[in-house]
């Protein structure tokens, strides 16, 4: 893995340095179609089927486009840059200049972040896409320059449910069940919470970890449950719809800052465009991925969240009562709820 991870690296500093541009930082070239070419490598830790790549994607084209050929956005799926957790750390010590992350690992710096990834914080999709597109986010995403890295938007990832060796449908089913969880706090307390045992680890180990008999299960979104073949070692998925956690699109604060005022406005304009653009590629996917699990042997169980929702206050009292801004921000996400 670590060979893959450098191998993909250095093929990306050949890209840059072939381009005129070593470094993130480096500025614009603000010579549109005459100028060269900066690439932004940016890493992403799922499938090129993934309604977040196809997004970013087509974001990158426009991208290309609108600043007449200054900057490209080049995407490696598959954790080929590393997990998370490591591709974060990348792009905020300038090696990659951006990448697609979950809001666990962003709450790692800023526990503020920690509100975004509450559980039972969204009522559905609608609420969720409210709140993303609202501006409430606004100055959550500019504080942390501090940290060498800004939040360019935040995409949906569905709900994550539950999923193992049996139907999940009370707390009391999780007694001694090991279930990974992503590697923060509030998502190893939310999982505890729930009744079960949190274990975190990278996405990327978690089919193995499973069919090894370390953990019992996972919980995730119905996309990635299929893309990664999970319902083959877990086959019963459960409605626990505990978290709607979002994804966070990150770039090295050095780059953006880098890029004339103009550039960054395209940029800026094209992720809000795509945050919206991501729930209807988003939408348009869920079904397919269900019926792929369940070609695949996978069974969905409808569950009664209350039982959960009761289990989780604890966890929720806690981030929220950490700061000032973590109430506000709280409040702000439960008003825009119908
Ligand atoms: C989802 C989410 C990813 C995250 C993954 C995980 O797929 O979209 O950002 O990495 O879950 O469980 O680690």
């Amino acid at each position: 893995m670590k060979k893959r991870i450098l191998a993909a690296i250095l093929a990306g500093a050949m890209v840059l340095s072939l381009a005129g541009c070593g470094k993130a930082s480096t500025g614009d070239n603000g010579q549109g179609g005459a100028g060269k070419t900066t690439t932004l490598k940016l890493a992403f830790n799922q499938s090129e089927n993934h309604p977040q790549y196809k997004a970013l994607a087509e974001l990158s084209k426009e991208l290309k486009e609108a600043t007449n050929g200054a900057y490209e956005i080049e995407i490696s799926p598959n954790e080929l840059l590393g997990s998370q957790k490591d591709a974060f750390e990348l792009v905020q010590n300038g090696t990659i200049q951006m990448a697609m992350v979950a809001n666990s690992i962003v709450e790692n710096v800023n526990s503020d972040f920690a509100v975004l990834g509450l559980p039972y914080a969204y009522d559905s999709i609608e609420h969720q896409k409210k709140v993303f597109t609202s501006g409430i986010l606004d100055d959550i995403f500019t504080s942390t320059t501090a940290n060498k890295f800004n939040v360019l938007a935040a995409f949906t990832a569905g709900s994550r449910c539950v999923y193992t060796d049996k139907p999940i449908t009370k707390p009391e089913d999780l007694a001694g069940y090991k279930i990974r969880v992503m590697e923060a706090p509030t998502s190893i307390a939310m999982l505890n919470a729930m009744g079960g045992v949190a274990t975190p680890m990278a996405q990327g180990e978690v089919y193995t970890a499973i069919q090894q008999g370390i953990i019992n299960g996972g919980e995730n979104n119905e996309i990635t449950y299929a893309d990664l073949k999970h319902y083959e070692v877990a086959p019963f998925f459960s409605y626990t719809r505990h978290l709607m956690i979002p994804d966070l699109l990150v770039i090295n604060a050095d780059t953006l800052s880098g890029m004339s005022e103009e550039n960054q406005k395209i940029l800026k304009d094209l992720c809000k465009e795509y945050t919206n653009r991501e729930f209807e590629l988003w939408n348009e996917q869920i079904e397919t991925a269900i019926e792929t699990a369940k070609a695949g042997g996978a069974t969905f169980t409808e569950v009664d969240i209350t039982p959960f929702q009761e289990a989780v206050q604890p966890v929720i009292a806690d981030v929220v009562g950490k700061s000032e801004n973590a109430k506000a921000l709280y409040d702000q996400i439960r008003a825009l709820a119908e």
